[in-house]
């Protein structure tokens, strides 16, 4: 007997993938791999408020898809051959990240340096509903409007428009207040977790050429998790973990550093950023990176819990790919699991960083210094007894050049430090209650660019 071919009903099974368990930042991320492995090093997100009619995209510089690519990108499944340090995997990110967000996915490229063809196809639920056919439709010269033709007007790369926004925008009054505010919100969020999770791409340090990251017209400094550039971070001894997980051996590299405690950063602004998104409590704990972009960012993966005396214990982990398997990484590249193989290694090397943490946490702070000034010329060395890292292999790390405390430009360190009257925060503050609210979102972008001036 042949076998009979029962195709999925597009109608459902679309619906039922839109709930991967995506949040917007996690989603856009998905979409910001596929620019950083078309060797895109500008990747520019623009998020417009208009009611019904808001929109997000995201447009690289990448090398661009032909028709045909492009239609194989837009497939659920879509096919390729993989290198060792890829990013994709699953050939679906693309549609799953971007539907999980909103109702119609248009993705537009330009692949030519010197004729400016551009090749579009949308996946529109509204005509999956209608059709139940896992239809693509193709967007014809009119339907490229300013939007998308933009950002391909004098180069190669790779538009992804995101209409419909049902996912972000699903008020009742889509042009109330409710949903600017929203908006905004996700603007914010948006920064801070791609800030966190391409740091080493945005830094440069991923073994690619540097990425830039605009979100609104704004370039996101990168968020390091270490604090590589403060003084009194300890670097210590990296552990090389072999693992063989079915037929695949591969190698994990825990990096472990123990953060200064609060009233031993440069400055309080310093100290404030490194507590990151979650805040310290939850970003102690390990940095997951497979092939350099960060998957997890903090959390002992149920080998202890967090805990206020350890929170200055931070541990870089390193996979690649190949051992996507024994991490059991998820759609969504969100989420990893220790292989079992590893957990009692790992404790072990965590054990004597856990520590070495919990002893710096104790330990009394000078009462002289007033935290929220730098000292005019800090020290180098480690704080108070504890030795400084052993043999610890400086390649990559504690080479970056010295930041001078401003990024593209803008508001520099000084601008605090000759005015220690009021903090940061007391100057974010009065800022944003003397910001209009159409001014709000943009005085927070400026903030949290100043916050990571002075952390960088
Ligand atoms: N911005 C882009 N520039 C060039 N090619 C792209 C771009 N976005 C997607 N593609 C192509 O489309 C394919 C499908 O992308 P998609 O994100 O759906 O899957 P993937 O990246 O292969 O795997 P994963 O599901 O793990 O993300 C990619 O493999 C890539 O070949
Ligand atoms: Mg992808």
């Amino acid at each position: 007997m042949s076998a009979i071919e029962v195709i999925p009903s597009a109608r459902r099974l679309i619906k039922s993938l839109r709930d991967m368990g995506y949040d917007f930042a996690q989603a856009v991320a998905d979409v910001v791999d596929n620019s950083v492995e078309a060797g895109a090093t500008l990747v520019a997100i623009d998020i417009e408020f208009d009611g019904d009619d808001s929109w997000v995209r995201i447009a690289d510089n990448g090398k661009g898809m032909k028709p045909d690519a492009l239609r194989e990108a837009m497939r659920f499944g879509a096919e390729r051959a993989y290198e060792a340090d890829d990013l994709g995997k699953f050939g679906l990110g693309l549609k799953t990240a971007s539907l999980s967000q909103c109702e119609c996915l248009s993705v537009a490229s330009r692949w030519n340096r010197d004729r400016a063809d551009i090749a579009g196809y949308s996946w529109d639920l509204a005509h999956i509903e209608k059709s139940n056919k896992w239809e693509i439709i193709p967007i014809d010269k009119d339907g490229l409007n300013a939007s998308i033709r933009e950002p391909l007007k004098e180069r190669p790369g790779t538009v992804v428009l995101w209409k419909r926004l049902d996912r972000l925008l699903g008020y009742k009054h889509p042009y109330g207040e409710m949903s600017r505010k929203r908006l905004m919100q996700m603007c914010r969020e948006v920064e801070i977790h791609l800030a966190m999770v391409f740091h080493r791409f945005i830094a440069g340090e991923a073994g690619r050429r540097k990425f830039k990251i605009m979100v609104n017209g704004n370039a996101i400094a990168p968020w390091d998790p270490f604090c590589r550039t403060e003084p009194k971070t300890m670097r210590l001894q990296p552990v090389v973990l072999k693992i063989e997980h079915e037929g695949v051996n591969g190698e994990v590299t825990l990096e472990p550093f123990i953060l200064p405690p609060q009233h031993a950063f440069s400055s309080k602004v310093a100290a404030d950023a490194a507590s990151g998104p979650a805040n310290w409590n939850q970003q102690q704990g390990f940095y997951i990176y497979r092939a350099e972009r960060m998957i997890q960012s903090g959390g002992w993966s149920n080998l202890r819990s967090p805990d206020e005396h350890t929170k200055l214990a931070r541990i870089a982990i390193h996979f690649s790919p190949a051992l996507d398997d024994a991490f059991k990484i998820n759609v969504a590249k969100m989420r990893v699991q220790l292989p079992g193989a590893i957990r009692e290694a790992v404790r072990e090397a965590v054990a004597p960083v856990v520590k070495l943490a919990r002893e710096v946490y104790d330990r009394k702070p000078p009462s002289a210094t007033p935290p929220s000034l730098p000292p005019a010329s800090p020290p180098r060395s480690a704080a108070g007894t504890i030795p400084p890292p052993s043999s610890a292999p400086t390649g990559g790390y504690g080479t970056e050049p010295p930041r001078n405390g401003t990024v593209d430009g803008h508001v520099s360190t000084s601008v605090v430090a000759t005015a220690p009257a009021l903090t940061i925060d007391e100057w974010s503050t009065k800022l944003l209650e003397a910001a209009s609210d159409t001014e709000r979102p943009t005085v927070e972008r400026v903030l949290q660019r100043l916050r990571s001036n002075m952390n960088g």
